[in-house]
């Protein structure tokens, strides 16, 4: 029996699971990401992590066919990533070269996001679906496109990039060189602004504080105008959300789909669901685990 290991590189925490073929995880570690200023260090403990996993592994009987890596960043075909703007560090680091070498197995890496619509789609709130958007919200704003059951990776592998999305002209700076984007109205300045965190923001909304109402209000609501834009160009089902801010998915939802109900052309009564995901904080791990799983079918086949 082969099991692979799923790590989900993102801007505020660090996952890593060791996953089988159906989807369950063995055994977790998670702690929180930190500042990263220097990529060595960072990918020593990557590797340390799953080093830690692979002993797990070998102590269980079972075989660690890869390791797949979902990055919040852009990344290309061979595993580098090529831009992060909430990990600006790892800019330009091959991680999928430097740990396979370290770890002696295949390391597959992709975007985060793409991780986890690979994760819902395979055992979540995706396989009921043909084409739909996975949407994360986190400290970042990433996406996934599913078309006729396959992630859509685009020309470049840069496709979904949603949160670099301009939905204020003028607006506010953005860290990927931007004014306006999506991300800069959804996570950091709309819902936690100042000191404090999307969980206290979300506490005092559910106990009925206006103004922490109104922030997830806002942020549905530039969420829902930039998903509209999506479903009126490519008529998807269904929109996921996933992400740390997705547990406050009743005080964004409402928003969102007011939004979507009166932006797009849909048919009489069947305008795209929006729900939420269903493998919370696991989505990443495991979409990592299981396109880790993919890539190994495709390249022992190939031999
Ligand atoms: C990055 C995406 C990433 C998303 C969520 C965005 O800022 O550009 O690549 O998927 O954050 O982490
Ligand atoms: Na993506
Ligand atoms: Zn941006």
């Amino acid at each position: 029996e082969s099991v692979c290991i799923g790590v989900d590189v993102g801007g505020t925490n660090l996952r890593f699971a060791l996953v089988d073929q159906g989807g369950a995880v063995l055994s977790r570690v998670s702690e929180p990401t930190e500042t990263v200023t220097a990529p060595a260090p960072f990918v020593a403990r990557l590797q340390g992590r799953v080093q830690q996993l692979q002993r797990e592994a070998l102590a269980r009987g079972v075989r660690v066919a890869g390791v797949g890596i979902g990055v919040a960043g852009l990344v290309s075909g061979e595993g580098a990533v090529l831009s992060s703007v909430n990990l600006p560090a790892l800019q330009g680091v091959n991680l999928g070269a430097e740990l396979s070498r370290a770890l002696g197995v295949p390391v597959l890496v992709l975007n985060d996001a793409n991780a986890c619509a690979v994760g819902e789609q395979r055992f979540g709130a995706g396989k009921g679906y043909r084409s739909w958007l996975m949407l994360t919200i986190g400290t970042g704003v990433g996406a996934g496109l599913i078309l006729d059951g396959r992630l859509w990776t685009g020309a470049n592998g840069l496709a979904g990039e949603l949160g670099h999305l301009t939905v204020e002209p003028e607006g506010r700076p953005c860290g990927c060189g931007n004014r306006g984007c999506l991300e800069q109205y959804t996570f950091a300045t709309a819902i936690s602004a100042g000191n404090d965190s999307a969980a206290a923001v979300a506490r005092r909304a559910v106990s009925g504080d206006a103004a922490a109402v109104a922030r997830f209000e806002g942020a549905g609501r530039y969420l829902g105008i930039a998903v509209a834009g999506v479903l009126n160009l490519l008529n998807l089902e269904a929109v996921v959300l996933g992400g740390g801010v997705s547990e406050s998915f009743e005080l964004l939802a409402p928003a969102m789909r007011r939004e979507i109900c009166s932006r797009t052309l849909a048919l009489p009564g069947a305008a795209a669901c929006v729900v939420k995901g269903a493998l919370g904080p696991d989505a990443g791990v495991l979409g990592a685990a299981q396109a880790a799983f993919d890539a190994e079918k495709i390249s022992s086949r190939s031999h």
